[in-house]
């Protein structure tokens, strides 16, 4: 598919993602959602409720619609097994019904839907609505980023001493020594600030339209990031892996920011504070 083709699917998928978007919010501060009566347990602390379930039902029904033929990857569906590289890199839809289910299962309005497009491991273009923050960022190569039907792009280059950062925690860090927190830690010393508001879409998306200056993670899992990417890319940012390499979404493991100035001066950072040890991904025979 050329880019003019994939940035004309952006509409059908945005409207998919306000949709699904709607029925989440209808559960926000309610019953199931804020007694937290229905709340089911992945892992020790990863959540899923009935919420999660009917949004990637609805995504996953509509999208399976409009573009047949396309694979979806969906995060409930998916499970635990892992995801495998597209044939000759393929168009795939990778979708996360909840990103940031933890919050939205306390209350908190830091979350949204997320749809991403992917040729093969290669984010391309994406949607992420978050419905209380009543923000819909949406962006591809071919048309630019766009926050609320606004052009947007990342912020203006700035040193780290000047830059606001983002980072997160996976769900099963308890226990294993690479948890982030040193890379956490080394950051929030020397930038003006580092943010961990718990749903790595909306993450991406602030850097995409310039909230945030940088943001970085690994161990993701590729519904989490492939359309916050393929939105910072599109908003004129960088969105690599953590060797400054092409970013695969399979790996999991993303630094974006504004500018590569900034890219390599964060990656300094961590690099000092890792000693030399990469850092995890979860598929690295995957690399495009
Ligand atoms: C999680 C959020 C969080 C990130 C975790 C993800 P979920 O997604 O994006 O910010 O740190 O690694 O698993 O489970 O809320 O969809
Ligand atoms: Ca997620
Ligand atoms: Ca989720």
């Amino acid at each position: 598919m050329t880019p003019h083709e994939i940035q004309a699917m952006l509409p059908e998928i945005e409207r998919i993602a306000r949709e699904a978007g709607g029925l989440v919010r209808a559960g926000y501060r309610r019953g199931a959602s804020h007694t937290r009566t229905d709340v089911s347990k992945k892992g020790a602390i990863d959540l899923v409720t009935e919420f999660d379930l009917r949004s990637e039902e609805h995504i996953t029904r509509e999208l399976g619609r409009v573009f047949p033929g396309v694979e979806i990857v969906g995060e409930e569906a998916q499970g635990k097994r892992a995801v495998t590289d597209a044939v000759g890199g393929a168009l795939r839809f990778f979708v996360d019904p909840i990103d940031g289910t933890t919050n939205f299962a306390h209350g908190h309005p830091f979350f949204g839907v997320s749809i991403g497009v992917c040729a093969g491991v290669t984010p391309v273009a994406g949607v992420i609505y978050a419905p209380i923050l009543e923000v819909c960022w949406r962006g591809a190569q071919a048309s630019g980023c766009f926050r609320n039907g606004e052009a947007c792009v990342v912020s203006r280059c700035e040193p780290l001493s000047e830059a606001l950062c983002a980072t997160g925690f996976g769900y099963d860090v308890a226990g294993k020594r690479d948890d982030n927190v040193p890379e956490f830690s080394a950051v929030q010393a020397r930038a003006r600030g580092v943010r961990r508001c718990g749903a790595a879409a909306l993450d991406l998306a602030l850097v995409a339209d310039g909230t945030y200056d940088a943001y970085w993670e690994f161990m993701l899992q590729p519904w989490d990031l492939a359309a916050g990417a393929a939105l910072v890319i599109a908003a004129c940012g960088q969105a690599t892996g953590f060797e400054g390499q092409a970013l695969n979404v399979l790996e999991g493991a993303v630094v974006a920011t504004s500018c590569g100035a900034l890219s390599q001066e964060l990656l300094g950072v961590i690099r000092e504070v890792r000693g030399g040890r990469p850092v995890p991904v979860r598929h690295a025979s995957a690399r495009a």
